[in-house]
C-alpha cells in the first residue's frame, strides 16, 4: 500500500511538472484527484489496511494528497503566468519599428552660417559676434559716416527709444556687421583675422528684403596686408562655397569705411558666365569689401602707418540663394515658419 501510494505520487508529480497547458493539467488533476481518480481510489482502500498500520498509512496518504494538490496549484500559477507573458509579448512586439518622434533640423540659414564659418576657419579667421543692439558710433560714427548720411535716417535704421550717449550717440539695431570692425580692434591687437556673423536689421520689407537678415564680415589686419590678400580670400571662399569652376571679380565701388572699395561679383553658376535671366551678363553681385580706411584703423586704436587691413561684408541669405540657384518668389518665406518649405532643406 505504502509502495503504491508513493508510486502514484511520483507518477502524478512527473505528469504535472510536464503539463503544457491548463487543459492538460486539469485532465491530470481529474485522473488522480477526481472522484474516480487513481489517488482517490487508493485512499478509499486504506480501510482494508490492517488496523495497526492504518493511522500511519492514512497520514502518508494525506501528505501525498496535499503535496499533489499543492503541485497542481503551483503548476497552474506557472502556466497562467506564462500565458500572460505571451499575451504581453504580442502587444509589445519589440521587433516592430518604433514610432519615431518628429525630429527637426537646423534652419537652412543656420546650416549656411556653419558652412561659411568652417570655410573661413580653414584660413585662420576666428568667429566672433558683437551686439545687435548697438551704438551709432560703432555702426556709423567710427566708420566715417557723416552726420547726415542717409543710412542714419529713420527710414533705413531702427532706433532704440533710449537716451543717446554723449560719446556713442543714439542706440540702434545694427544695420550691418561692419559695426564689429572697431569693436574687434579695441579687443585685440594685430594680427587680427575675424569673422563676424550676426543678425542685421534694416527698415525694409518686400519680396527681396527681410527686416532681419544675416551678414558675415571678414576682417584681417596685419603687417603689409594688401588687396591681393583680399582677392585671395574671396577666391578661396568662392571656390570652397560655390565650387571650383566659379570665378570672382572685383569692381570699383564706394564705401565710407574702405579705400579703395570694391564690389565682388561671382560668375553665374546657371549659365557659367555666358549670361542668363538670373544674372547680369554672366555675373552675380556678392557684396562689398575693400581696404580698411586709415581713419577707421585709428578709431580702433590701430596705427595705419604700421598696419593695414581689408574687410568685406556679405549677406548670408544672398550667398545661400546664389549657391542653391534658389529663386524664391518672396525672400520672407525664410522666416515664415512654413514647415512645408523648411523641411526641404
Ligand atoms: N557693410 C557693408 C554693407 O552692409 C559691406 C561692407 C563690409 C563693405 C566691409 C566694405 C567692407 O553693405
Amino acid at each position: 500500500m505504502e509502495h503504491e501510494l508513493l508510486k502514484i505520487k511520483n507518477d502524478a508529480s512527473s505528469l504535472i511538472i510536464a503539463a503544457e497547458d491548463e487543459q492538460e493539467l486539469n485532465q491530470i488533476k481529474l485522473d488522480f484527484l477526481g472522484k474516480s481518480g487513481k489517488l482517490t481510489q487508493l485512499v478509499k482502500e486504506i480501510k482494508n489496511v490492517p488496523e495497526e498500520r492504518r493511522p500511519e498509512i492514512g497520514r502518508l496518504a494525506n501528505e501525498i494528497l496535499a503535496s499533489v494538490e499543492d503541485l497542481v496549484e503551483t503548476k497552474l500559477n506557472e502556466l497562467r503566468g506564462r500565458k500572460r507573458a505571451a499575451v504581453k509579448k504580442q502587444i509589445l512586439d519589440i521587433t516592430l519599428p518604433g514610432k519615431k518622434p518628429q525630429a527637426g533640423h537646423l534652419h537652412l540659414i543656420t546650416q549656411a552660417i556653419e558652412e561659411i564659418s568652417e570655410i573661413f576657419e580653414h584660413i585662420g579667421f576666428t568667429r566672433v559676434r558683437y551686439p545687435e543692439v548697438e551704438w551709432d558710433w560703432y555702426a556709423f560714427g567710427s566708420l566715417n559716416f557723416s552726420e547726415n548720411h542717409p543710412a542714419r535716417d529713420d527710414w533705413e535704421t531702427f532706433f532704440i527709444d533710449a537716451e543717446p550717449d554723449p560719446r556713442m550717440g543714439p542706440m540702434i539695431l545694427t544695420p550691418h556687421t561692419s559695426s564689429g570692425q572697431v569693436r574687434e580692434m579695441e579687443r585685440r591687437k594685430p594680427p587680427i583675422k575675424m569673422l563676424n556673423i550676426a543678425k542685421c536689421y534694416r527698415r525694409q520689407s518686400d519680396i527681396s528684403h527681410t527686416q532681419m537678415f544675416h551678414q558675415f564680415e571678414g576682417m584681417a589686419i596685419g603687417d603689409g596686408v594688401s588687396i591681393a590678400d583680399l582677392k585671395g580670400t574671396f577666391d578661396f571662399f568662392v571656390h570652397s562655397y560655390f565650387g571650383k569652376n566659379r570665378k570672382s571679380r572685383l569692381r570699383p565701388f564706394h564705401f565710407q569705411f574702405t579705400e579703395p572699395s570694391v564690389e565682388i561679383d561671382v560668375s553665374c553658376g546657371v549659365c557659367n558666365g555666358r549670361g542668363c535671366r538670373l544674372c547680369k551678363g554672366g555675373w552675380l553681385e556678392l557684396g562689398g569689401g575693400g581696404m580698411i580706411h586709415p581713419e577707421v584703423l585709428r578709431n580702433g586704436g590701430v596705427d595705419p602707418k604700421k598696419y593695414s587691413g581689408f574687410a568685406f561684408g556679405w549677406g548670408v541669405e544672398r550667398v545661400l540663394m546664389m549657391k542653391e540657384g534658389l529663386e524664391l518668389d518672396d525672400l520672407r518665406i525664410l522666416y515664415s515658419n512654413r514647415l512645408d518649405f523648411l523641411e526641404q532643406f
